[in-house]
């Protein structure tokens, strides 16, 4: 038996998806930007794609310009607002993905702009009185904070932290690659400016996914070339993959509701299986309150053999993911972990779970765990 429980890092591909998508890399071959009927029709099924996927988020199609994932479109967000929205100041936390910290951190240093970094408090939790400071002291703000942190699963209310940055007219964007499709969005009501997509975190393709951006903004295009994406994002499109990723978020939104229920029952099955069966664990994040129901980060406790955890998981065919609060020359670590002040002894585990995980296989990982604490 294998347990695969890394869902967050990428999820397997949903055979309805599959089914989606092979007839047309068979069929549709035709250049969407063609005048002929073969590309005629290839472009059809991109924009349809694009109004499904426009409906589910309650937005207008316009104001979604398809990419290669998430870690584009964050890049997207944040260096063509800083190219033309007249940004004074940055503010992110220490906790967010590379994918906006690492681009943030670049722009604001070619750009001399001040990066400021919200206090985050013991669980994770982004603190409202310090980032309303910060907004307040500083002139127009980019304001970089992800929905759900996709290592320990902290969410942040991103209704109150939009209303906060129109408060101040501050330009946010939210990476939503852990939560889109996995809760259901209104992003008419919501203040935010930029959000960000990736289908292969919903068990859609890799290499597809999109970037909603507020149709009352103009920025200028990252690349040039041809005039895709209303010039947003030049270059052939990914067809059979944005038709992948509207299907991966039409599955994924009609069973909204379903798929929470079963995920958030087996996160806290295993929880409280791990306090009953392993002494001294501990989790990281507040897995009980705000948080991501497909990410569990546990902290186990330290013994000479710990260190060798997570190979030992591979061994026995578990999949998860590691994580170190150490930041020494040696290991990297997570900068996650060590943003949150983890315990640099303890050995942290990223379970992550998706619809298609069973009880069986966290039933596997749990023997495996407390067989592995029991030798050692
Ligand atoms: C929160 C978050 N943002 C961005 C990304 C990058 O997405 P992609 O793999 O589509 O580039 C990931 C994927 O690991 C993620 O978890």
């Amino acid at each position: 038996m294998r347990a695969y429980l890394d869902n967050a890092a990428t999820t397997p591909l949903d055979p309805q998806v599959v089914e989606e998508m092979v007839p047309v890399m068979q069929d549709a071959y035709g250049n969407p930007s063609s005048a002929h009927a073969f590309g005629r029709e290839v472009k059809a099924k991109i924009e349809r794609s694009r109004r499904s996927i426009a409906k589910w988020l309650n937005v207008s199609p316009s104001e979604i310009i398809f990419t290669s994932g998430g870690t584009e479109a964050d890049n997207m967000a944040i260096r063509c607002s800083f190219d033309s929205l007249d940004i004074e100041h940055a503010i992110t936390t220490d906790i967010e993905h590379h994918a906006t910290l690492d681009t943030l951190e670049d722009v604001c240093e070619k750009k001399g702009i001040k990066l400021s970094k919200v206090r985050l408090d013991d669980k994770g939790y982004v603190d409202m009185d310090h980032l309303e400071k910060l907004l307040a002291s500083n002139g127009r703000s980019f304001v970089s904070i992800m929905h759900a942190n996709n290592e320990i699963g902290n969410m942040v209310d991103l209704e109150f932290v939009g209303d906060l940055c129109k408060k101040y007219d501050a330009i946010l964007l939210s990476d939503t690659v852990q939560t889109m499709a996995h809760f259901p969005f209104d992003f008419s009501k919501l203040k935010v400016h930029f959000a960000t997509c990736s289908a292969h975190k919903f068990h859609g393709p890799k290499g597809a996914g999109f970037l909603y951006m507020n149709k009352n903004l103009k920025v200028p295009s990252l690349m040039t070339g041809g005039g895709q994406e209303r010039g947003m994002r030049p270059g052939t499109e990914n067809v059979y993959g944005i038709v992948g990723l509207a299907k991966a978020l039409d599955v994924a939104c009609e069973h909204v509701n379903e798929h929470m229920e079963h995920v958030k029952g087996l996160k806290y099955y295993m929880m409280d299986a791990l306090e009953a069966r392993i002494p001294g664990v501990m989790f990281n994040g507040d897995p009980r309150g705000n948080s991501l129901y497909t990410v569990l980060n546990v902290s186990l406790p330290p013994n000479e053999k710990s260190g060798m955890l997570l190979f030992n998981l591979d061994i026995m065919g578990i999949a998860c993911s590691g994580g170190s609060a150490c930041s020494s020359g040696a290991s990297i670590g997570s900068h996650v972990l060590s943003g949150i002040n983890a315990d640099v002894n303890r050995q942290s585990v990223r379970f992550s779970f998706s619809r298609f995980t069973t009880r069986e296989e966290i039933d596997f990982t749990l023997d495996k765990l407390e067989e592995f604490y029991k030798e050692h």
